[in-house]
């Protein structure tokens, strides 16, 4: 609840666009607009007027729980941090958009000591184990194709794992030289469970479009793929199918009986891109010279390093 009451400073009123502060059990603004503070902790700020997708769903999310908490991703967790090291200064609110049961983020906030999280997210089940994630970390319910009930320049940086991206909202929020880190499955990801277990193809032009939507947002600074191996047991390679969008398509008793025709081990690739932008200032940028603009590898300078920490931070 504490991380809650910190977070309310980058928080607005979703109806109104006012300041938020805390009153017992809700919050309001001065309009009057007030949302409930659940009794597991989270803060719905989903808009009224328009319908919100339920996002996960309790299954969804307790699968990827168990399969996170089995540490198979816990590459992708490390290089989260490790780009994030180089591209913001480590303190300020990290937020992450569609942000699942907040497993990412408390792993970015263990290494940078003085950030604070905030998990946005639709899903209620999702906002539940979230707000028990980190200690420094917030859950906020929230849709993320809507506008974001966050201040303008309220986050040092976004996370955003196999999530739904708003660039636009996530461009608003960052605040200047603030890093956005995306992370989208290879075309390679899982790719020795489809099969067997009827798994959903990622669409091969996702990278392009991926890249289309934040071209006109964001400034792309890095790409990154990461690949690595991960064995699996049964109960796992289940939980593989069962927390992703593939579960909207399989059958449970479908999904049981190809699990069971399953060796008892299987090794499984794991292939993600991760993409690193941020925030364009259209107005603090001089025109590009058009045979840069064009030249595909053209360098990019990178965001803002972290500046080195003195032997006396905390850290
Ligand atoms: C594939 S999961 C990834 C969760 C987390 N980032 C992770 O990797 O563990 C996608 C997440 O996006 C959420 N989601 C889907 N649609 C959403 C929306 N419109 N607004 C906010 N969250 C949404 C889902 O509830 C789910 O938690
Ligand atoms: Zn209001």
């Amino acid at each position: 609840m504490a991380a809650l009451e910190r977070a309310l400073g980058v928080l607005r009123c979703p109806t109104c666009g006012a300041a938020l502060t805390g009153a017992a059990g809700a919050v309001r603004c001065a309009q009057g607009h007030s949302f409930d503070v659940a009794r597991q902790g989270y803060l719905s700020l989903v808009a009224g007027g328009r319908a919100a997708p339920a996002g996960d769903t309790a299954e969804m999310v307790a699968a990827r729980e168990s399969f996170l908490e089995a540490g198979h991703f816990q590459p992708l967790a490390a290089k989260l941090a490790d780009l994030l090291e180089h591209a913001f200064d480590g303190a300020g609110v990290v937020v992450d958009l569609g942000a699942g049961t907040g497993w990412y983020l408390a792993r970015v906030l263990d290494r940078f000591p003085e950030a604070a999280g905030l998990a946005l997210d639709v899903s209620k089940p999702a906002l539940r184990r979230a707000a028990r994630a980190h200690p420094r970390a917030a859950a906020v319910g929230c849709d993320a194709w809507g506008p974001l009930p966050l201040r303008d320049h309220a986050a040092a940086a976004v996370l955003n794992v196999f999530a739904p991206r708003n660039a636009a909202e996530i461009a608003r929020v960052l605040r200047p030289e603030g890093a956005a880190l995306i992370v989208t499955p290879g075309d390679r990801h899982l790719e020795e469970l489809v099969a067997p277990l009827g798994l959903v193809r990622v669409d091969p032009d996702k990278d392009e479009r991926l890249a289309r939507q934040l071209a006109a947002r964001l400034e792309p600074v890095e790409r990154e793929e990461l690949r690595w191996r991960i064995r699996l047991d049964r109960d796992d390679a289940r939980a593989a199918a069962a927390m992703g969008p593939s579960a909207f398509h399989v059958e449970a008793d479908d999904l049981d009986r190809r699990v069971a025709a399953l060796p008892d081990q299987v090794d499984v690739t794991a292939a993600v891109t991760l993409s690193l932008a941020r925030a364009a200032v259209p107005s603090a940028r001089p025109p590009a010279p058009a045979a840069a603009a064009s030249d595909p590898g053209h360098r990019r300078s990178r965001p803002g390093s972290r500046p080195p920490r003195s032997p006396g931070d905390k850290g």
